[in-house]
């Protein structure tokens, strides 16, 4: 079995004003890697939004024991919408008051976003940084980029390139100095419904700067959806009820489907089957994951068995899911 783990990477620590610091960033992005840079609100830890396996990365050097739904960083206002299924027209009227800028709009996803960005929400996390290095970075690159803070899982956000150092020196190939994040706060992060403007997040741009473009506000935000999504017992589970298994003998029922870690040595029963990794590449397995759960989640079958993933690395966050998502089966069916 292949378990990524930390090997100790040469990092530079780069100018990220200087156009070839830029040029080296786009580089590693297209390479699949991973580049922390600069924001006016905190760094951030990047990946290309489309290449899955990049994504993993990020989880993995936070050390995350569960996915949380990345924001979609982007460089230009028409880039909303190749990402977005649909832009209210009060969506709008925000975006040309705060962007570029510290607002995060949470808007219906389109099926190209992964779901290891959005950890399987059907919705999307949205901003345009206004500092000039990310901007750069964006338009050079010429594709979004997912980026939560660049900090290690519970840990406080970084403000300047030395925080990243200390923190996740020893795990990325480059991190770009832009000087301190001026905000030194994370985005404000909102939604929008018909009855107005709901705040999930509380951050750099006020409720009373929000007030000045739109109303209705609603400061708390009810019926399941929450400021962090990570923290709920399960933010996303499978319609059809999943059970964990150590082994494929424990699978009974024929109508099911079957998650498999690896390979597995002879055929199971179920109807349905998907590998998350021949290999058993953690890496690959994060990548397939929310998508391989979404497409099991089958009208034809009765239950989805779900093979235990090693609890390394990137395997903790999995299982994470995998409890939450058989908590709510075992919840419902007594
Ligand atoms: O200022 C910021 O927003 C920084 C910089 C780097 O842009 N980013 C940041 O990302 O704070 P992160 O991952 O540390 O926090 C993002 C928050 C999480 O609480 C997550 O649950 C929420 O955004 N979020 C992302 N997508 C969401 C979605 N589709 N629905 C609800 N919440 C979402
Ligand atoms: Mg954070």
């Amino acid at each position: 079995m292949v378990i990524a783990c930390f090997k100790v990477i040469a990092m530079q620590l780069l100018n990220g004003h200087e156009p070839s610091a830029i040029k080296k960033a786009i580089q590693l992005l297209k390479d699949g890697d991973i580049v922390a840079f600069p924001t006016e609100t905190v760094y951030g830890l990047g990946a290309d939004v489309f290449n899955p396996y990049a994504v993993a990365k990020i989880f993995e050097a936070k050390k995350r024991p569960r996915f949380d739904p990345l924001i979609v960083h982007i460089g230009e206002k028409e880039w909303l919408f190749d990402l977005a299924e649909y832009v209210p027209p009060e969506a709008e009227r925000l975006i040309d008051a705060f962007w570029p800028g510290p607002l995060t709009i949470i808007l219906k996803k389109k099926d190209i976003v992964p779901d290891i960005v959005t950890a399987g929400l059907q919705t999307v996390g949205i901003r345009m940084p206004s500092h000039p290095v990310a901007l750069n970075l964006l338009r050079g690159f010429k594709r979004p980029i997912a980026a939560p803070s660049a900090n290690p899982f519970g840990y406080v956000s970084p403000t300047k390139a030395s925080h990243v150092v200390k923190m996740l020196g020893d795990r990325l190939p480059l991190i770009l100095d832009g000087g301190n994040s001026v905000f030194g706060i994370e985005s404000t992060i909102i939604s929008i419904r018909e009855d107005g403007i709901y705040i999930h997040r509380h951050g750099a741009i006020s409720v009373e700067d929000l007030y000045k473009i739109a109303v209705p506000i609603h400061e708390k935000v009810e019926d399941g959806i929450c400021e962090s999504p990570g923290e709920l017992p399960y933010h996303y589970a499978p319609a059809k009820p999943l059970k964990i298994i150590n082994a494929i003998d424990e699978i009974v029922c024929e109508q099911s489907s079957f998650l498999a870690f690896q390979m597995p040595p002879v055929k199971p029963k179920s109807k349905f089957i998907k590998v998350l990794s021949e290999k058993g590449d953690m890496r690959e397995a994060a990548a397939n994951f929310f998508s391989f759960l979404i497409e099991l989640d089958h009208e034809g079958v009765e239950i989805i068995y779900a093979e235990k993933v090693p609890e390394v690395g990137l395997g903790k966050a999995m299982m994470d899911r995998l409890r939450k998502a058989s908590k709510k089966y075992s919840h419902t069916t007594r």
